[in-house]
């Protein structure tokens, strides 16, 4: 478990999923994730048999220390040993917690797990150019721009841009 002063990371855990499956369906948060919808329980419940035990991904769930309530997602997808890197995520699902800086809180935490516990040399993600919010979070926890991918992956329909930030040991 890791700790900051208002919320804390813990494993993510089978009970979670059903607030998993409404954040991913959610069109004002699918819109900024790399990732189609709707997504369903079943097979987020099939994902999460295999992803639990899977030494390439790291997912924990954020609570807040005041109430214990879930209110969002983090870790590493892509965990790569041999080249000591991996690729970071977050999101704040309760979306009336936006806005409360808990993401300063929660990515130091990541990061720090990954530096220090998993040593990786590098820990990169990817932004959607709509997403200048995010961007600036991530701006001010540490990471850069490292480069612009153009129609790199496909969702909702359409080919997209993505933005790749890094930060580095
Ligand atoms: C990204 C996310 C984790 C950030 O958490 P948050 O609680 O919303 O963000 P914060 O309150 O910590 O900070 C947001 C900052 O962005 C700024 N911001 C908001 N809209 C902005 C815009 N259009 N352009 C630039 N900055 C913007 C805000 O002013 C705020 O900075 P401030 O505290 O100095 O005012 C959260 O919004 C989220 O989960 N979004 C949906 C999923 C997502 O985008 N995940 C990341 C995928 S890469």
């Amino acid at each position: 478990m890791m700790h900051s002063k208002d919320i804390y990371l813990r494993p993510l855990e089978i009970d979670d999923l059903p607030s998993r499956v409404k954040w991913f369906n959610d069109p004002d948060i699918n819109r900024f994730l790399v990732s189609d919808y709707p997504v369903s329980l079943a097979k987020t419940k099939v994902w999460f048999s295999s992803a639990c035990t899977d030494p390439s991904k790291l997912n924990l769930s954020i609570c807040l220390v005041s109430t214990n309530q879930l209110i969002g997602m983090t870790g590493f997808l892509q965990i790569d040993q041999k080249n000591s890197k991996a690729q970071f995520y977050i999101t704040i699902g309760e979306k009336h917690f936006w806005g409360r800086r808990f993401a300063d809180q929660v990515i130091p935490l990541v990061l720090d797990h990954g530096f220090n516990y998993l040593r990786l040399n590098k820990i990169y993600l990817w932004t959607l150019t709509v997403n200048a919010r995010a961007r600036s979070v991530y701006e001010r926890n540490g990471f850069v721009e490292e480069c612009y991918l153009k129609q790199h992956l496909h969702c909702r329909g359409q080919f997209n841009d993505i933005i790749q930030h890094s930060i580095f040991r």
